[in-house]
């Protein structure tokens, strides 16, 4: 079963919205299982710090690497990926989460503070992973973020009304625009196109609308979808 482990200060963040909707139930149901290691179990002095001053000075705090460290090792891996979430780290993307899916699961660190010691990453061989280029407060957002696209493409998760084939990234490019009722909405209408019942000519439609909006909002996906070494792979 797809295992996810995380590693936090803040277990009580958790399930959070993990434990609703989608990856709730699929949750519930043993689709996919979670389990939280509280990192300040692991800390040995009366007040279970995590943290301390950053060698060489400088604001904020450090997470220590003898508590971090025996957390992770208290937690078996096995063929899991241990992922420390970190705005460092390669940027996460569908592929990667498609990949992450196939696998067992894998083992997320939140950092806290300043972040973590550096010499935690190296001795445990951990990848850093970041979920955009901005900074939040802690790793548990992201880690959820990751969980979440990952277990959403568990078998049976969607169910068989959704499917992620035509979603943003799937196929190189974002997604086409939808409409539902009602066919008149201040003015505006569904394009006409979307309610004519031609099958081919919607799939046309969509197509052309997904490539228009990832030319004007995302060149650096276009390059990649349109660019010499996409025509040499031949169409998607
Ligand atoms: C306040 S941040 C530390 C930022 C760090 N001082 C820096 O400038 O790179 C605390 C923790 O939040 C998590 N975090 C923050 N932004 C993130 C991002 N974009 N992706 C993944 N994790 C992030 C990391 O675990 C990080 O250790």
């Amino acid at each position: 079963m797809w295992r996810a482990s995380v590693l936090t200060i803040f277990p009580d963040m958790f399930p959070g919205p993990l434990g609703l909707s989608l990856a709730g139930k699929a949750l519930a149901s043993g689709a996919w299982a979670l389990d939280i290691a509280d990192i300040r179990d692991f800390a040995t002095d009366k007040h279970r710090s995590v943290d301390d001053t950053p060698a060489g000075g400088g604001p904020g705090m450090v997470m220590k690497p003898d508590v971090l460290g025996r957390a992770i090792d208290a937690t078996a891996a096995g063929a899991r990926p241990r992922l420390l979430m970190s705005p460092r780290g390669t940027p996460l993307t569908q592929a990667r989460v498609e990949a992450l899916t196939a696998g067992p699961g894998a083992v997320l660190i939140c950092g806290r503070f300043e972040g973590i010691d550096e010499r935690v990453i190296a001795a445990r061989g951990l990848e850093e992973i970041s979920v955009g280029d901005y900074v939040l407060s802690g790793g548990e957002i992201a880690a959820m973020a990751l969980i979440d696209a990952c277990v959403r493409l568990l078998p049976g998760v969607m169910g068989a009304a959704a499917s992620s084939a035509e979603e943003s990234f799937a196929q190189g490019l974002l997604e086409y625009p939808h409409y539902t009722r009602p066919q008149l909405w201040e003015d505006r209408p569904i394009p006409e196109v979307l309610i004519s019942g031609d099958h081919a000519k919607i799939a046309a439609w969509r197509r052309a609308e997904a490539e228009r909006l990832t030319r004007e909002r995302r060149p650096d996906l276009w390059a990649r979808h349109s660019g010499p070494a996409a025509k040499a792979a031949g169409p998607k």
